[in-house]
């Protein structure tokens, strides 16, 4: 039999009661689909930080190199100023462990409510792309006379014609393999941000040679944001730097009925992946068995999707429509009709 060697790191707030659920799951799809699972819990969050001092050591990075994958929970505590734990957790697993892709579906299943006005689940079915280790996220820059009225901030934008070029020839690989519409959509700034856009266009294009099978496109961020919510349905693939993948996906989310069903990968398609729920700790929900486990289950049959276990992943999200379609009432906290271990049930009994 089959074990794969997982890494699991709740984190923070909801994110542990999330995590349990989709590791209940993960355990019935197991023991139905013939696979063993090694779970391996990490405690890398606010309380250890907050207990201890220590963010995240270059041992906890080794001790998660190793598995076949990484779940997490949710990373940001009430108590911790923001940016310690984000940067120092989050930030720092996704550069360390070159997980250059954030892979982030937006599919709206049938009998989810969207807020926008005459869509359905045939028009919200597209996935985005973002690019996961460069950009504004690097943490290039600095003050300069900080905290005079002479002050300069500087926060920089690196992008690199590798990184650049890593991150399209995945999404035009992943665009062929969806085999859907067959359409990338590239999402930029060319006609402000000069230097960074102007290499991921000549990039994109460059590389559209090579896949003649595949139809291209551009749009602006502020247009593609305009077409999420008007036309979500011209959207098949889009492909977009760490920012402006960051603020789409959080619209993508709630077209899709919310951060209680959003789910993403940081993939390193060579080297160990991470998939989370993408809302946060959600701390005014934490240990009311209110918060939406879906987001979490939905990432771990991401990552069944990636270690090959794709029969079971699909079993997965089978179950999950069924559990939206025949009982779920809303995606959204406490409004479930059901309490967070009670969903993780259902998908349960469903499988
Ligand atoms: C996300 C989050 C993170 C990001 C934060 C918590 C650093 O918003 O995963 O989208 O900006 O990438
Ligand atoms: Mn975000």
């Amino acid at each position: 039999m089959k074990e794969y060697k997982i890494g699991v790191i709740p984190g923070d707030g909801t994110g542990l009661e999330v995590v349990d659920e989709s590791v209940k799951v993960l355990k019935a799809a197991a023991a139905k689909y013939g696979f063993g699972l090694a779970l391996e819990y990490y405690d890398f969050g606010g309380e250890r930080y907050l207990k201890t001092g220590v963010v995240l050591e270059d041992a906890d990075i080794e001790k998660v190199r190793g598995k076949d994958a990484i779940l997490l929970g949710a990373i940001g505590h009430p108590e911790v100023k923001p940016g310690i734990l984000e940067k120092g957790i989050l930030l720092n697993l996704r550069f360390t462990l070159d997980q250059y892709i954030n892979l982030r579906p937006v599919k709206l299943y049938e009998g989810v409510d969207t807020p926008l006005k005459d869509k359905g689940p045939n028009d919200i079915d597209f996935v985005v792309i973002r690019e996961n280790t460069e950009g504004l996220y690097t943490g290039a820059g600095g003050f300069l006379k900080k905290g005079t009225p002479d002050e300069v901030a500087i926060q920089e934008s690196i992008n690199t014609r590798k990184g650049v070029e890593r991150c399209l020839r995945f999404a035009f690989e992943y665009t062929r393999k969806r085999n859907m519409r067959k359409k990338l959509t590239l999402c930029g700034k060319t006609n402000v941000l000069t230097y960074a856009f102007n290499l991921w266009e000549r990039a994109f294009y460059e590389i559209a040679a090579e896949y003649p099978d595949i139809q291209t496109d551009y749009a602006h961020v502020d247009a593609t944001c305009m077409w999420m919510v008007k036309n979500p349905e011209f959207f098949d693939v889009i492909v977009t730097d760490n920012i402006f993948g960051d603020i789409i996906t959080d619209l993508g989310a709630v077209i899709q009925g919310g951060m209680g069903i959003a789910a993403g990968g940081n993939i390193n398609p060579e080297g160990v992946s991470m998939y989370e729920p993408i809302g946060g700790s959600a701390p005014k929900y934490t240990g009311k068995n209110v918060i939406n486990p879906l987001a979490a289950i939905a990432a771990g049959q991401m990552m069944l999707e990636q270690l090959g276990e794709t029969a079971a992943a699909a079993a997965i999200e089978k179950a999950i429509m069924k559990a939206i379609k025949n009982n779920i009432k809303s995606m959204s906290a406490g409004k479930m009709g059901y309490g967070t271990r009670e969903v993780g049930d259902l998908i349960v009994s469903y499988l």
